[in-house]
């Protein structure tokens, strides 16, 4: 029997690879796409989760869910992906219709339906799955995990010196989910930084692949690769969301992880929305979450090519 996913997002240039991943890999039944505010405002993520989808042959629902975070102004990353959030390269990122439903009572639903076995997988802000704790709590064990694309276990940020966008939109959410009782996992933006950034090198090899999903993953990335260059400094593109869903999938993706004490600031306007991961355990306080602090980018790799195969 395959493994039942539910993928929460913020459909933008990386979402969108990740989603490819997912909805391609044999051992992987997604039941469901839930989309939050985030990179974009939520209308856009929608369009750009169903144009993704479409793209695959897929069926897979796809619910809009919050357009707001819990208690904050929407903040998004358009600098960094985009206007339209998919490298303002022309596609027809509108028209089409999200299945009818809401995303954080589908996800609701969904860890009702398969208790014990439903693993839920998230690329943007927690704004759905707080909202789903809070009218729900007894979801928290009824999903058997939950990876989190979030935080960074270095503490090197990529919106504020110190924090990560996903959770910086909005950490009141995470706060919900830290507390939630969940079984959390989380792949933060510093794993992508060491071992998701695709070099001009691999890039040139995706592209030759010519297939049509490996065309789209390049091509959706223009505005990144400036960003990237510009503000990054990477060595090429890097794909946050798309390592975490590797790693999702196949454990093997990971090549160290470690049990840690997570909390979120939410007040303090240096530091907000970074999460502070108690690395050597000085609090002396029980683990919240699994991290993985390091990561393989060749099993990554080899992950992304046999998902844009034709
Ligand atoms: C995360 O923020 C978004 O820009 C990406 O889609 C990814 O989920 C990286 O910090
Ligand atoms: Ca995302």
């Amino acid at each position: 029997m395959k493994r039942k996913f539910f993928i929460d997002t913020d459909t933008a240039s990386d979402d969108a690879v990740a989603l490819i991943i997912a909805l391609r890999h044999s051992d992987i039944e997604v039941v469901g796409i839930g989309v939050v505010a985030g990179n974009v405002p939520l209308e856009m993520g929608v369009q750009n989760a169903l144009y993704t989808r479409e793209l695959c042959g897929s069926n897979t629902p796809i619910y809009a869910g919050a357009s707001q975070p819990l208690s904050r102004e929407l903040r998004t990353a358009q600098f960094v992906h985009g206007i339209d959030g998919m490298g303002d390269i022309g596609l027809d990122l509108k028209g089409r219709q999200p299945d009818v439903g809401d995303a954080v009572d589908e996800l609701i639903k969904s860890a009702h339906e398969f208790e014990g076995v439903l693993e839920l997988v998230t690329l943007g802000p927690l704004t759905n799955i707080a909202l789903a704790l809070q009218r729900d709590p007894t979801i928290a064990n009824k999903i058997k995990r939950c990876v989190v694309m979030g935080a960074v276990a270095d503490h090197i940020g990529n919106v504020t010196p110190v924090a990560e966008f996903n959770m910086w939109v909005d950490p009141e959410a995470v706060e919900v989910v830290l507390h939630s009782g969940m079984n959390l996992e989380f792949v933060g933006w510093d794993i992508s930084r060491k071992f998701a950034v695709i070099t001009q090198a691999e890039s040139t090899m995706l592209r030759a692949m010519n297939t049509p999903l490996a065309t789209f993953t390049i091509d959706i990335q223009r505005v990144l690769e400036k960003f990237c260059e510009n503000e990054t400094h990477l060595a090429g593109f890097d794909l946050p969301d798309p390592i975490a869903i590797a790693y999702a999938i196949n454990a093997g993706v990971a090549d160290e992880v470690r049990e840690m004490h997570l909390v979120v600031e939410t007040h303090s306007p240096t530091t907000e929305g970074m999460v502070v991961m108690d690395t050597l355990g000085v609090l002396h306080q029980s683990p919240n979450a699994l991290v993985v602090t390091s990561a393989r980018h060749d099993v990554f790799m080899s992950m992304l090519m046999d998902a844009l195969e034709a």
